[in-house]
């Protein structure tokens, strides 16, 4: 008799705590974001989780009657941590949806997780182009290296630029954008006098910066990943680069806009191609950046941060398609082909890639009421992924 007085007890708990929730237990979709929050790539995971807070600050922690709770893990830019945290989120959390990783290597090494859990992977930032077939659940909302290295390229050849000579990170990104930029420039009638990959860990610029003053180019083309460029742009004017004639022009992962104040006035002139400008004068980027900077008056928001607040709108979008059920298949067939107006401009998922469509800015670096910019002056729309339209 006590006993079942006591689970009677227990039972009208349960019901009352559930009762607390307006009746029904409301159910919690959890999110695991996966970023690189301390040592070199930490901005990267700083811009990245300011934006999917504002996102979900803008737009409530509902969604079709589901909590979205995010569950931040740091990986530190190590692989194996990141497919360790991924199978733990999704084995032990019970994480619906994986998000975040901030560099190529950290994405690939998620990709066998969601592939054989059948989780969504949304791709926010990492920009090498085959990530999006190392698994069929990924989506991809940041850019590819070959969107913004093609589109460099072919201005460059067309707008007075001869010779070019290229200086890239010496890993997959890198690596993109090298191929595509020589493929679009030298088709476009330019030639390379000179490529250069510097290595990742502790960069020193200095040697590869003297080989490419040594070959006399027109211009130099630069890929460096989101954390490298201020000590790019130091020893670039140490070498009096500046003050040489020669052009710098780059994927706009260099002139990032978290970083570019600190280049100082060298910096003026610089053109390089992205879909994100800090600068983009939409009515829906002059309110993100204005929310961004209130809530993190540090910061600027730079071509990270949308990858993240794009990412988060496209997990509510497929939330709402699915009526709030998590089932990977669904939320994938969901997410495909969704189009909408981002910070950055018009983007979409191509249904067939999985890959982010998404228009690339020429920009020039110009002085704003008296601090830095990338001034976009000239538009390429809608690019797809090249290397992918480029295969059967
Ligand atoms: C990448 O690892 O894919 C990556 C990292 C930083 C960038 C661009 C691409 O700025």
């Amino acid at each position: 008799m006590q006993r079942r007085n006591l689970l009677k007890a227990m039972l009208t708990a349960g019901v009352l705590a559930a009762g607390t929730a307006g009746g029904y237990a409301e159910e919690t979709v959890k999110i695991g974001l996966i970023l690189p929050m301390t040592g070199p790539f930490a901005s990267t995971g700083k811009q990245i989780e300011a934006a999917v807070k504002l996102y979900i600050a803008e737009h409530g922690d509902t969604v079709a009657g589901k909590k979205i709770e995010i569950v931040l893990k740091d990986d530190t830019n190590v692989a194996d941590i990141t497919k360790r945290l991924a199978q733990e989120m999704v084995v032990n959390d019970g994480v619906k949806v994986l998000a975040g990783f901030g560099l190529t290597p950290l994405a690939l090494a998620a990709a066998p997780v969601s592939a054989q859990a059948k989780v969504p992977q949304i791709v926010m930032a990492a920009g090498t182009a085959i990530i999006t077939e190392r698994s069929p659940f990924i989506v991809r909302t940041s850019f590819t290296l070959p969107q913004k290295a093609t589109v460099m390229g072919s201005w460059a050849a067309r707008n007075g630029i001869g010779k070019a000579f290229s200086i890239v990170a010496d890993f997959a990104p890198g690596h993109d954008s090298e191929k595509w930029f020589k493929d679009s420039f030298t088709k476009a009638g330019g030639q390379m006098v000179g490529e250069a990959r510097v290595p990742m860990a502790n960069p020193d610029f200095a040697p590869f910066l003297q080989r490419a003053a040594d070959a006399k180019p027109d211009a130099i083309f630069v890929f460096v990943p989101s954390g490298q460029g201020a000590l790019f742009a130091k020893q670039y004017v140490e070498r009096g680069l500046d003050k040489s004639g020669m052009k710098l022009i780059a994927t706009g992962d260099l002139p990032d806009d978290d970083i570019l104040n600190g280049f100082g006035d060298a910096a003026l002139g610089m053109i390089t191609a992205d879909p994100y400008s800090a600068a983009h004068p939409s009515a829906k980027n002059v309110a993100y950046v204005a929310a961004f900077k209130k809530a993190n008056p540090a910061m600027r928001p730079n071509f990270m941060s949308v990858g993240g607040y794009d990412g988060m709108h496209v997990i509510y979008e497929a939330l709402k398609k699915t009526n709030g059920g998590t089932d990977g298949e669904a939320l994938l067939a969901a997410m495909k082909g969704l189009a909408f107006e981002s910070p950055r401009g018009p983007i979409s998922i191509d249904p067939a890639t999985r890959d982010i469509v998404q228009n690339i800015y020429l920009r020039k670096v110009e002085k704003k009421d008296g601090e830095l910019y990338n001034i976009e002056f000239a538009t390429v729309e809608a690019v797809k992924d090249p290397d992918k339209a480029s295969r059967p």
